[in-house]
This record gives C-alpha cells, structure tokens and sequence, in this order.
C-alpha cells in the first residue's frame, strides 16, 4: 500500500532550478509540493503570475495556483528544498534548519561544513552520518541541512568513483558548462555569442575541493579528505543545457583500460538496488564513438540522470583520458536534491 506523500516546500521555487523541482516532483510518489518561495519581487503572486515557465512544455497545472511566499519558516510543509543564490542560502537555509525542517540543498553556502553531507547517493550514502553532528541546529528540534555538490563536481565525483578503487594520485579537469548553469536570465548574450568565457566564479576551487569531500571517508563524525590532487579549469559556452568535461587521470599503479571501462560501465550502488524513484538504472552510460558525448545527443540519458563518459583512452601526460557529461539542472541540481531525499526516505532519515 502507498503510505502519505511528504509534503514538500521549494525555496527558489521560480529559477531556473527551482521550475525543475516543479516539473520532476509532479506525479512523484513520494513527495507532494506544499509551498513555494522565491524573492520579494514574486511573493503574494500565485506561482503562474510569477513565474517565467522557461522548460519545456506547459507549466505543470497542479502548481499554478499556489501562492509564492517568504522564504521563511513557517512554511506547509515536512521538508524543503533549496535554490537559492548561494549568497542568501546560508541565512534562510540556517533558519528553516533551525525551526526543525530537514533542508535539501542545491546552493553552495554549507557544502564544505565539516558536520554538513554533500551527497551523492552512488558514493558516499555513509556520510549521511553526519547529520548526527549538526547539534547546533538541533536544540531539541529535528531540523538538520544535507546539499548535493557543484553541478560539475557531480558528474567528475561519479565518473571517479568507480576507479577510486585503483588508486587516483591526481586528477585534471577542464570543463565547458551550459547558459543553464548561470541561472535566468544568466550570461548576456553578447557576452556568450560567438564566445567562450573561460572564467566562472568560484567554480574550479569547489571543483576542486568537493571531489575530496565526496571520495572522502566518514571516520569519527568527520569526514577524511580522499588522498588525491585535484586540478580544475572552468568555461562557459555557448549551449544551453548539460555540461562537459575533458578528464585526465593518473593513478598510482596504472590499472588496465578495460579495467577502467568495465568499472566505469558496471557501476551500480546503493540506489540502484534500493530502486529509488530516480536512479537511473545505469549511473554511467560508456560510448565508443569517436565523437560523443555530445550535450545536445546525450543530455537525456537516464531521463537527465545517468551521466555519459566517451573518448576513454591513453594519455600522453597522466595515465587515462576521457570526456563527461551531464544534465545540469538535473542530476546537477534538482534531480540530485530530490534522489537525496528518495535515499534519506528509505534509510528512515526522512519522516
Ligand atoms: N543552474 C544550475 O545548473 C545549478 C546547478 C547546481 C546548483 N545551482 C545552484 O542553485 C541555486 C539556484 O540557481 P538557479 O540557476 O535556479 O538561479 P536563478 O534562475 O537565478 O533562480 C534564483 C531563485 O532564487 C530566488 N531568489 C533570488 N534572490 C532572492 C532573495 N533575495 N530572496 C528570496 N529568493 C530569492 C529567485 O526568485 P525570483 O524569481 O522571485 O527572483 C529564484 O526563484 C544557486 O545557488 C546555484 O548556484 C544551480
């Protein structure tokens, strides 16, 4: 028998992260949306007076008179997501956890807390042991703040994964991210026609310093950074979802390449077999054509959840090489958001 949806509030509900919130949780079987916030600009406007639908399709019927609030507690509802800019995520995020809601989070304000998970649920569900540590929010209430990673750390921390087992010494990355990932309305479009830019705020130090987090290990109520060197370099072009990576690997024993490929097409973990909602059923799509991924041909895999990893071969410098990709504003942002609390549910963190 179904048991009851928690009732869930989204705060950001208007952006860019926020409208896929609203488009993957409805019919979602486990959560129902309750509440919607966004800034003063749309507050006391129903969510269709204030919202821009900017995906595809029409604006899902079941939100459209809901009225946009504060994002203040107290809000309807068991749990809340959030995206918001990073810049006010800390105080408003900190509030809700402080008046007893569990916070789900995309923004980047607690990610790299010592007593806060930043989750992916194939890698690192232990962490969650964390949530434990968060006695400041506590106080006798049951609030506590869990974040998923940057949306490019994402799709560098599961390609990795799989082949920590071989013993990764350093890692390169070079990136080049969709319009999508600076928000609405994002990079001017003069800036990005017939351009790159390769230079986006903050992103290739928490490239750099979330992989370790992720990889690391929960020890003592803390988490052990995983013992590699990570090397970043960040750019935005001129596509409009699903971002790409240039990777190179080198390990301390160099494993064989179908080793590699093997552990990296057979990756399956903990919400694979739990059956979560919206795992994907293969985490890591591997392609043997020369010239894939591609974001246009491969941003879908997996309903926006698998991550697709092509070009995988020798490299001249470091050890291996090979390009990832993934959707952005969903296994990047809201789709990590909403598989972390499809695990919490099941590990009974949730109720
Ligand atoms: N886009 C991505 O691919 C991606 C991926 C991972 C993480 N993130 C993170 O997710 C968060 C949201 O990103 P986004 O791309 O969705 O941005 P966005 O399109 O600019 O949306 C921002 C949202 O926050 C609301 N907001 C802005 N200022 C506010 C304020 N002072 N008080 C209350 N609400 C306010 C906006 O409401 P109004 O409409 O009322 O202004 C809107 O709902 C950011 O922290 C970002 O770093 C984004």
């Amino acid at each position: 028998m179904m048991s009851k949806k928690l009732r869930v509030g989204i705060l950001g509900a208007t952006g860019m992260v926020g409208q896929r919130f609203v488009e993957l949780l409805e019919n979602h079987p486990q959560f129902q949306i309750t509440a919607l916030a966004a800034s003063d600009r749309s507050q006391g406007k129903t969510f269709a007076e204030a919202c821009t639908w900017r995906l595809a399709g029409e604006m899902p019927e079941f939100v459209r008179a809901l009225p946009v609030q504060a994002p203040q507690p107290p809000l309807d509802c068991d749990l809340v997501f959030s995206s918001l800019p990073g810049d006010i995520a800390r105080e408003t995020e900190g509030n809700f956890a402080a008046a007893g809601y569990p916070v789900i989070s995309n923004s980047s304000a607690f990610r790299m807390d010592h007593d806060v998970p930043l989750l992916i649920p194939e890698i690192n569900s232990e962490h969650l042991g964390l949530i434990e540590a968060q006695k400041t929010f506590r106080d006798g209430q049951h609030g506590f703040i869990v974040t998923n990673p940057n949306c490019s750390t994402i799709m560098l921390a599961l390609a990795l994964a799989p082949i920590q087992k071989f013993g990764i010494e350093s890692v390169v990355a070079t990136t080049m991210q969709a319009l999508s990932g600076a928000g609405y309305p994002g990079v001017a479009s003069l800036a990005i026609s017939d351009n790159v830019l390769p230079f986006i705020e903050s992103e290739e130090e928490k490239i750099e310093q979330e992989t370790l987090k992720i990889l690391g290990k929960l020890s003592n109520q803390q988490i052990d950074e995983a013992p590699l060197k990570v090397s970043a370099q960040c750019h935005r072009v001129n596509v409009s979802d699903g971002h790409l990576a240039a990777v190179r690997v080198k390990f301390k024993d160099k494993p064989l390449l179908k080793d590699v490929k093997q552990a990296l097409s057979s990756f399956s973990a903990l919400p694979q077999e739990l059956k979560l909602h919206s795992a994907p059923d293969q985490v890591i799509v591997v392609r043997e054509e020369k010239d894939r991924p591609q974001p246009r041909l491969d941003r879908d895999a997996g309903n926006g959840m698998s991550i697709t990893i092509g070009r995988l071969q020798p490299d001249n410098v470091l050890d291996y090489r090979f390009v990832v990709l993934s959707h952005n504003t969903i296994r990047g942002a809201a789709g990590a958001a909403i598989l972390n609390a499809e695990l919490m549910l099941a590990m009974g963190k949730l109720k």
